[in-house]
């Protein structure tokens, strides 16, 4: 048996499920995104074990990585969805998902997507506005299909986390204000087709402060206690997802402190409750494999070019996100301050900066690690540069998740315009 995850065997060498990294780039070249399905069905099995004693159901955050294979794994292990678009819908059911596991989150579901939706029977709308709710009522009445409806609110709470991810304060957009959720899931009860079936919450992602994942559950847990008091019905609440991941420290999430909350304030209640997770299954199970390109020194700074760049991982630049960086294969000798950048046009495309790395040369491979979760999902063809290749390791074995279309593959895609007819 191998260990889950990356590792570094005798001689040094970054490995997956008893594979040398260095065998899977001589194969596919790089930038290469690699997968371990071990890791994945680890976390996803204490993340299960996690919310087992409140019967909470997993609904996998398709953003953190919208692969249909990694859809398709989760979804094999039984977890629904949840989605923020119809493109993500079709990949689940691509991925096999059944439409009465998924939920449809997000601000801003256009009325084509509310009817697929609809049509497809999904499970639940987590709708973010009474605006939302009438357009979902409009085109539910009209097509006399009935629509799950659980309301999302915002309980103005600001987790310390980047405020690029930080989703639960007034300001932002998301979300319903407690008072009028309270207004708006009553008169969800004088429509027709409406079903209301709960409330749910998501206060942003990368979470580790926990006690504010207490304060939104709490907050949650008492509206819908109020709602119920004066007679309403409310089934589920949705906790959504958000749980922090340690990207500088081999270190798990704190899976054990989630579980006490969870415990502490559901354990005795009724409520069927629902869980959105995504980059504490995914994050830690993926690496982007580079190549050395050139060092280039000026007066003051040392750079290590290479051949990823901020079009297949923007979180660097996005989000100031820290991503650990190490040679595939171990080395010793002298020490420098470096930037680690990408060849992009653009004084924002960096992987690292301030890095104290080992001298490397030409054609060597790094690692940068953890980047299974919004990572290649926000890939894109800036600069005219193509895909990485993705790997998916499973059972000791390498699949190649997707084609790449090659730079001629996308001119063909463009319709050239005779300019002097
Ligand atoms: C509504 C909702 N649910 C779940 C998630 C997943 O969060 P995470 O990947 O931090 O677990 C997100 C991500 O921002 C989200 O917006």
């Amino acid at each position: 048996m191998y260990p889950t995850g990356f590792y570094r065997d005798k001689n040094g060498e970054l490995n997956v499920q008893g594979i040398k990294i260095n065998t899977l780039t001589a194969k596919y070249g790089t930038p290469l995104f690699v997968y371990d399905t071990g890791l994945m069905k680890e976390r996803y099995e204490v993340f299960l074990n996690t919310v087992k004693n409140v019967k909470g159901n997993i609904h996998y955050a398709v953003k953190a990585n919208d692969s249909v294979n990694i859809i398709k794994f989760f979804g094999d292990l039984g977890a629904g969805a949840d989605i923020v678009s119809i493109g993500e819908f079709h990949k689940c059911v691509a991925a096999g998902i059944a439409s009465n596991k998924i939920i449809f989150s997000g601000v801003g579901k256009d009325k084509d997507e509310i009817e697929i939706a609809l049509k497809n029977k999904i499970l639940q709308f987590n709708i973010e506005s009474k605006e939302e709710l009438y357009d979902i009522y409009e085109i539910a009445k009209k097509l006399k299909i009935s629509a799950n409806i659980c309301l999302r609110i915002n309980p103005d709470i600001a987790p310390q986390t980047h405020k690029k991810i930080s989703t639960g304060e007034k300001e932002t957009k998301f979300g319903i204000d407690s008072e009028e959720v309270i207004s708006i899931y009553k008169k969800l009860h004088e429509l027709d087709y409406m079903n209301p079936v709960g409330l749910g919450v998501h206060i942003g992602s990368q979470i580790f402060d926990f006690s504010f994942f207490h304060r939104a559950y709490s907050n949650l847990k008492d509206v819908a206690d109020n709602l119920k008091k004066s007679g309403y019905i409310v089934p589920t609440l949705d906790l959504g997802g958000g749980i922090g991941i340690y990207y500088e420290k081999n270190k798990k999430p704190n899976f054990d402190n989630y579980k006490k909350i969870i415990s502490e304030l559901f354990l005795n209640s009724d409520y069927k409750l629902s869980f959105e997770p995504g980059r504490s299954l995914v994050g830690e199970a993926g690496v982007l494999i580079t190549k050395v390109i050139r060092n280039k020194t000026n007066k003051d700074k040392n750079f290590i070019v290479v051949d990823a760049a901020m079009n297949n991982l923007i979180r660097p630049t996005l989000y100031d996100a820290y991503h650990e960086v190490e040679p595939v294969k171990k080395k010793s000798g002298l020490e420098r301050i470096v930037d680690i950048v990408g060849p992009i046009c653009e004084t924002g495309d960096y992987l690292a900066l301030n890095r104290k790395f080992i001298e490397v040369k030409c054609n060597d491979l790094l690692t940068i690690r953890t980047t299974g979760a919004y990572s290649s999902v926000m890939k894109s063809n800036y600069n005219s540069r193509i895909d990485a290749v993705e790997i998916l390791i499973h059972n000791g074995r390498p699949y190649q998740m997707k084609e790449i279309e090659t730079i001629h593959d996308i001119i063909l895609k463009e319709k050239i315009i005779d300019f002097h007819q």
